[in-house]
């Protein structure tokens, strides 16, 4: 399901982006929301007044000149939704979706989730005085997010299962049952992610970067990326169309087997989905028509990339200063990759969307630097090489020996 607007936008795009900009200095909550300030472009609430918001949007863009290096790209920036209140660009969905699960009446809302999902339905839902249920695999989710569901009062499912499971089993619920159902599936969410798209747009003067590359997993980010820009360019807000770059992690990378395949027709679930990066251990995603839908508005491409290559770049971004969980880090991995086989130029301009922050995976960063990352496959245990390791080390606590080991 999409939403689809008759749009009726009175003033020229030119007018509207001045004004966008102007709503971040006012009071009005509304406004101070990276996501409601952009209203006119996802019109579907006549009134304001009763958004459900936690601040989200409003995120940086950054600079990265080690990532860039690292890419061969002379101009490589990064768009960090990780800087949102929960953690995630899954905040600038769930604030519209939470809103509209209000208005409607639900009672309690749901998900299936790898855990940022949950993380931020629970909050929205704690602010908006819904119950929230949160159906996980168990054991696959990382801490940070788990923590979050749990103190946000969600009731948290773990199934004994992968995250296709439980997509599945939420979906039916939700026909079944009252379960308003947040996963993005909901058209709802995908029009605060389109939101995403027009702030960089924003931040960059509405100079149209050449390429935007974002991390593919349920692919809910990139069927709301492909209709932001297909709108944009519908409503005269950009000239020129960004090529969108879908990376997926190699062992859940059913998008790219079907970008690769010669019709393009049915994507094939991948049934064992294996990555470290447990944020898009997704071998079913639900969202890959539309998906496919802005591969083909945006002349775009899909690219999958190892663990070596995810854990890599992961510590690149760390040492440029910002940081960012590992599905995110596929972006920077998939660059280089797309430079090597000259499909993005060197002198092209990228935006890298990182999707999640630092801390919401913890146990990865530092088995990375422990030299102790494993990735268990349906083949056994794998290590995981590393050439960025910075390991802590243990000293006595003694003055003098810590003095001898510095060298100071
Ligand atoms: N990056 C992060 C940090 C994510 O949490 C997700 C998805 C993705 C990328 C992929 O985005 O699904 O729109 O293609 N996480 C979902 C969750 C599945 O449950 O938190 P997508």
């Amino acid at each position: 399901m999409d939403v689809d607007y008759d749009f009726h936008i009175e003033s020229p795009p030119d007018a509207l982006k001045a004004l966008f900009k102007a709503r971040r200095l006012e009071a009005e909550p509304a406004y101070r929301s990276g996501v409601w300030r952009f209203h006119e472009l996802l019109p579907f609430l006549p009134d304001l007044s009763r958004v459900v918001t936690l601040f989200e949007g409003n995120t940086p863009i950054y600079e990265a000149p080690l990532s860039s290096e690292y890419s061969g790209i002379s101009a490589l920036r990064f768009k960090h939704q990780g800087l949102n209140p929960t953690g995630s660009f899954k905040d600038n969905g769930m604030t519209t979706g939470v809103t509209v699960a209000r208005q409607t009446g639900a009672s309690a809302v749901a998900c299936a989730s790898t855990g940022n999902t949950s993380a931020s339905m629970a909050a929205y839902a704690a602010r908006a005085g819904l119950q929230s249920i949160v159906f996980v695999p168990a054991g696959r989710i990382s801490h940070g997010k788990l923590a979050q569901a749990l103190e946000y009062g969600a009731r948290v499912i773990e199934l004994d299962g992968s995250f296709d499971d439980a997509m599945r089993i939420v979906r039916e619920l939700a026909v079944e049952t009252g379960l308003y159902l947040l996963n993005s599936v909901n058209p709802f969410r995908l029009e605060g992610q389109k939101t995403i798209i027009i702030e960089m747009l924003e931040q960059l003067d509405w100079a149209v970067p050449d390429w935007i590359v974002l991390p593919g997993g349920n692919l809910g980010n990139c069927a709301a990326f492909g209709k932001a820009l297909h709108e944009l360019a519908t409503l005269g807000f950009i000239e020129r169309m960004p090529r969108l770059a879908v990376v997926q992690a190699k062992g859940a990378a059913p998008f790219y087997k079907l970008y690769k395949s010669s019709d393009r027709e049915e994507l094939v679930p991948v049934s064992h989905p294996a990555t470290l990066a447990t944020a898009i251990r997704i071998g079913n995603p639900v969202s890959w028509t539309k998906a496919l839908r802005s591969i083909e508005w945006t002349n775009g491409v899909v690219e999958q990339v190892s663990e070596n290559e995810i854990a890599d770049a992961k510590a690149v971004i760390g040492r440029d200063g910002i940081g960012c969980e590992p599905a995110s880090a596929v972006t920077l991995a998939g660059t280089k990759q797309l430079v090597s086989s000259r499909i993005i130029d060197r002198d092209e301009t990228v935006v890298c969307v990182l999707t999640g922050n630092l801390l919401k995976d913890p146990a990865y960063t530092i088995d990375y630097h422990s030299r102790k990352l494993r990735l268990e496959t349906a083949e056994g245990e794998k290590m995981i090489l590393v050439t960025r390791a910075n390991a802590p080390e243990r000293l006595p606590a003694d003055k003098d020996a810590v003095r001898r080991h510095l060298k100071l």
